[in-house]
């Protein structure tokens, strides 16, 4: 049996990846800052060392598939300490674990990565200096970049990193998706005059919102061992709404 960690598996996206791996068959073990199987808030140094050490616990022969999906929608640091660097740190601590046979890692990045940034922050990411990072982050003048950076960074990682010794080298898949609007909690609780302004913001031409599952089985086919050559990409699953808005380069 397959197993696969699934960061942010308490709702949303990632509620949904769950329950489609669970109905393909496979085992999931879900991380969230609570009621999971593995409670850990990645925005911290402690909660990235209780990840590893609960996957260690509870997958002692290892894992086949992760899926760091854990994210939050705010104009401050918390966007660049959970979307990047909790990312990244999910993927290097779990990396060790994955077993030989199909190895497939997926990254929830976003196609906000399309939007301008904030470069000094995107580079000390990618430097992998934290402080750093959360520093400018702090000192931002233009804090409503802050999403949009920590995704560009983390897609950034995604196409520096995936065909290392490391991962392709190894046998893993390493890719990102990127979604538009999906109507998951994180946009629903959002008030309606901002949710009316994301909607204008985020054109999804081909049948608007995507729910949770649509993205989650895209998810889950990056994730299966039939993805045996789709590795490196950002993969937009945005009703084709990237081609109609104004792009930056990634
Ligand atoms: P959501 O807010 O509904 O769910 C996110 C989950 O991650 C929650 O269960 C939350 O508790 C968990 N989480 C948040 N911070 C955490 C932390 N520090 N440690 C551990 N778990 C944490 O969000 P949604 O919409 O399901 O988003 C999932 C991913 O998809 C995120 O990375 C988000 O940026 C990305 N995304 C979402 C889009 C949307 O329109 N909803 C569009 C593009 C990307």
């Amino acid at each position: 049996q397959r197993t696969a960690v699934v960061t942010g598996a308490g709702r949303g996206i990632g509620k949904a990846t769950v329950e489609v791996l669970e109905a393909q068959g496979v085992r999931v073990v879900g991380v969230d800052l609570a009621g999971a199987d593995i409670n850990a808030d990645l925005s911290t140094p402690e909660g990235r060392a209780a990840l590893e050490a609960g996957v260690l616990e509870l997958c002692p022969s290892g894992i086949d598939v992760i899926v760091a999906n854990a994210g939050v929608l705010t104009d401050d640091e918390l966007s660049i300490q959970v979307n990047y660097f909790g990312a990244v740190e999910t993927l290097e601590r779990l990396r060790p674990m994955l077993r030989a046979d199909a190895p497939r890692v997926v990254v929830v990045a976003s196609r906000s990565v399309l939007k301008p940034v904030d470069d000094a922050i995107v580079e000390a990411c990618l430097e992998g200096d934290e402080a750093l990072a959360v520093s400018l982050a702090r000192q931002s003048e233009s804090r409503h970049l802050l999403y949009a950076t920590s995704k560009r960074a983390i897609a950034r990682w995604i196409r520096r990193n995936a065909g290392l010794p490391v991962w392709a080298g190894a046998g893993i898949a390493l890719n990102g998706v990127g979604p538009g609007a999906v109507l998951t909690p994180m946009i629903a609780e959002r008030d309606p005059a901002e949710q009316a302004r994301l909607a204008v913001e985020r054109p999804m031409p081909l049948g608007g919102m995507a729910t949770a599952e649509e993205v989650a089985e895209l998810i889950a086919f990056l994730a299966d061992a039939r993805n045996s050559k789709i590795a490196g990409q950002l993969i937009f699953i945005d009703g084709g709404g990237e081609t109609v808005m104004g792009h930056e380069d990634i």
